[in-house]
């Protein structure tokens, strides 16, 4: 007889039970702010594609780059909308939509934020783009802002803030703290992330429980050099660098 297969099998129900693939799917975090996308077969053979090792730098920014277009465009959700109706081409035809409300932008951090960037920009057209550069202080091993340029009405703008791996979070927190710094509420930022730890993800919503955190994937955990396992590497150096 055919075993039933684990619960975390993905794929639509076009095979046979004992013929479906078997995938490893995000864990679930018990905080109703970090929203993770929709473990479909699609997005597992993306995240697959890149976690590989051997899969070369063109197609990890190809891939990488689907990913990102479903993270902007599940991001793109949270925002508000209002009634919006419209004439159509049709004699007399109106439709009851909605459109956006309010201004938004990108802020990413550096360096692998940036590579979310393009991503943005095909969903929003001449999005505005600011950028955090942090890093850890050598004295303290704390992190450390070096440089910020955000655009100047920032506070009256939806934040979309960029970074593609959640490991720890100590960078991405302190971004959040540099936005709040500069007027930008809490509940006007969303994180657009690849990868998260379980860590990180927590630590995240649980300091910042009305920002939205938005995934595609959280993990097992970090190892003793802070990379999340699995996890797919050191993903500026595999976006940027040809090795
Ligand atoms: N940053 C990365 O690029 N990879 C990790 O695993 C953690 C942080």
């Amino acid at each position: 007889m055919a075993k039933e297969p684990p619960s975390d099998c993905v794929g639509p129900e076009y095979r046979a039970k004992d013929e479906k693939p078997i995938a490893t799917v995000s864990q679930q975090i018990p905080h109703t702010n970090v929203h993770i996308l929709p473990q479909t077969p699609q997005l597992i053979a993306l995240l697959t594609m890149i976690r590989d090792k051997n899969t070369d730098r063109a197609d990890f920014i190809f891939y990488s780059n689907r990913i990102i277009r479903l993270l902007v465009e599940e991001g793109l959700n949270h925002l508000p909308v209002t009634e919006h109706t419209v004439n159509t081409p049709v004699s007399g035809q109106t439709y009851a939509g909605v459109k956006f409300e309010g201004k938004i932008c990108g802020v990413s951090i550096m360096r692998a934020g940036e590579a979310m960037e393009q991503g943005l920009r095909d969903c929003c057209r001449s999005v505005r783009i600011g950028k955090i550069l942090i890093q850890r202080d050598e004295e303290t091993s704390k992190p450390r802002l070096f440089y910020d340029k955000l655009p100047e009405d920032i506070a009256n703008r939806w934040v979309l803030l960029l970074d593609p791996m959640l490991a720890t979070g100590g960078s991405a927190l302190m971004a959040v703290e540099v936005l709040r710094s500069r007027g930008v509420p809490e509940e006007h930022i969303l994180f657009l992330n690849l990868i998260a730890s379980p860590e990180g993800a927590k630590r995240f919503a649980e300091k910042f429980p009305k920002l939205r955190v938005v995934t595609a994937f959280v993990d097992q955990g970090l190892n003793e050099k802070n990379y999340i396992i699995p996890g797919l590497g050191d993903f500026g150096d595999r976006f940027y660098t040809n090795i």
